[in-house]
């Protein structure tokens, strides 16, 4: 792996389907986890094979036929977990064991009603006895955004030095502000002895919006891997969304950050999720939403047409988008209305179109959206039809 790429962590099939409602089944699991191979993630986190024996059948069905990705399975620090996990990821050609636990404060007192101390024996010990099964085992410090830097660094010196081979950092409450994400990493690669044997990974939540802003952050600061869900999915208000964070290092060549994704499968793989777990995609969603590529006011259409690059920063092509969308709404201007009348085979005059225009302003003022099916009748209906079929 060379310095400038970013490995993609995709956790779609585990912390993206703790959506609730969502479950997929093990063949719904397997196309997913099938096109997310030829898309070019770098590991599949498959599933937490202790949760059920659902899934646990459906990491080992997905190790068995995954050609290119490491395939990663969850677990506590949890002996039974980590040997469940080993099991359940046999047939995996590159597998992966992923442990951790809560190391905040709050998770420290609250859910363990434990100590700092006790906590970093329990983590050595789990990363310990994952590494007795499989060479790649990634510890994750739950709650790691909100807790003591210092602190955090000790777990992951300790972890390290019991063979972790890559250290999540998750914000797991979605509360860090970009900059102090990126502080963090930072912190960790400056302050944590033999950093330089293990992969820094960034785990955002998107509670406050900042999901992606923060992972960016991170691999800007040396974190070298993003874990993502397509579309965002996950639990509350989801995780970094893997669309997201892999055009914006495309579209920021200077950062001179990689990732291996084949983006022109973005959208349809982002259809392929949205249907299987019956979740719909809302229109604005950055990349991949219905309106990403549309124009409907009359200022950016007239821009969009002249030239795609005024109002657009991303070729729809490279997301797997056919094309850009002149919508015609009562925003819309003239430029706009003569551009689709000419798709559906009308070439019209300025005459004609001033004309023709006027009738389309009462109609879109009525109607929300203007179809082909409706700019028809508008010019069916207009004084200067003969004349326009007639050229
Ligand atoms: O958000 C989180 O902390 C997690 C861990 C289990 C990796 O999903
Ligand atoms: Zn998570």
């Amino acid at each position: 792996m060379s310095d400038n790429n970013v490995q993609i962590f995709d956790t779609t099939l585990r912390d993206g389907e703790q959506v609730p409602g969502c479950k997929l089944n093990t063949e719904q699991k397997l196309i997913i986890a099938e096109q997310l191979d030829n898309l070019g993630v770098d590991i599949i986190e498959a599933g937490f094979p202790v949760s059920s024996p659902g899934d646990f059948k459906s990491v080992e069905e997905i190790s068995k036929i995954v050609k290119h990705a490491t395939v990663c399975g969850l677990t506590r620090s949890v002996e039974n977990d980590i040997k469940v996990a080993a099991e359940a990821l046999k047939y995996a050609k590159t597998p992966r064991i992923h442990t951790g636990i809560g190391t905040s404060d709050s998770h420290i007192k609250h859910k363990f009603k434990s100590t700092q101390e006790d906590i970093i024996e329990r983590a050595v010990k789990a990363v310990s006895y994952a590494k007795t099964f499989v060479e790649d085992v990634e510890f994750y410090a739950e709650d790691a955004g909100r807790t003591d830097n210092e602190y955090l660094a000790r777990v992951c010196e300790a972890v390290i030095k019991a063979g972790a081979t890559v250290l999540n950092i998750p914000d797991t409450t979605g509360y860090c502000l970009p900059h102090e994400y990126g502080a963090k990493i930072k912190y960790l690669k400056e302050n944590v002895k033999g950093i330089d044997r293990a992969i820094l990974s960034c785990h955002c939540h998107n509670d406050l919006g900042l999901a992606t802003a923060n992972s960016i952050e991170g691999v800007i600061n040396g974190a070298r891997q993003i874990e993502c869900t397509i579309n965002g999915i996950g639990e509350r208000a989801g995780n970094t969304a893997l669309e997201e964070v892999v055009m914006i290092l495309k579209q920021h060549p200077y950062l001179n950050l990689d990732t291996r994704i084949q983006t022109e499968m973005l959208y349809g793989i982002s259809q392929l999720v949205s249907d299987s777990m019956g979740i719909y995609t809302q229109p604005n969603k950055a990349i991949v939403g219905a309106n990403a590529f549309a124009h409907s006011s009359g200022i950016h259409q007239d821009g969009v047409i002249k030239n795609r690059e005024t109002y657009e920063i991303i070729d729809p092509k490279d997301v797997g988008v056919t094309e850009s969308a002149i919508v015609l709404t009562a925003r819309s201007g003239r430029a706009a209305l003569a551009y689709r009348a000419k798709n559906i085979g009308y070439e019209l005059t300025k005459l004609q179109l001033d004309e023709i225009y006027t009738s389309f302003l009462d109609f879109a003022d009525k109607k929300k959206e203007v179809d082909d099916n409706d700019i028809h009748q508008i010019i069916e209906k207009s004084k200067v039809y003969r004349e326009i079929i007639s050229a």
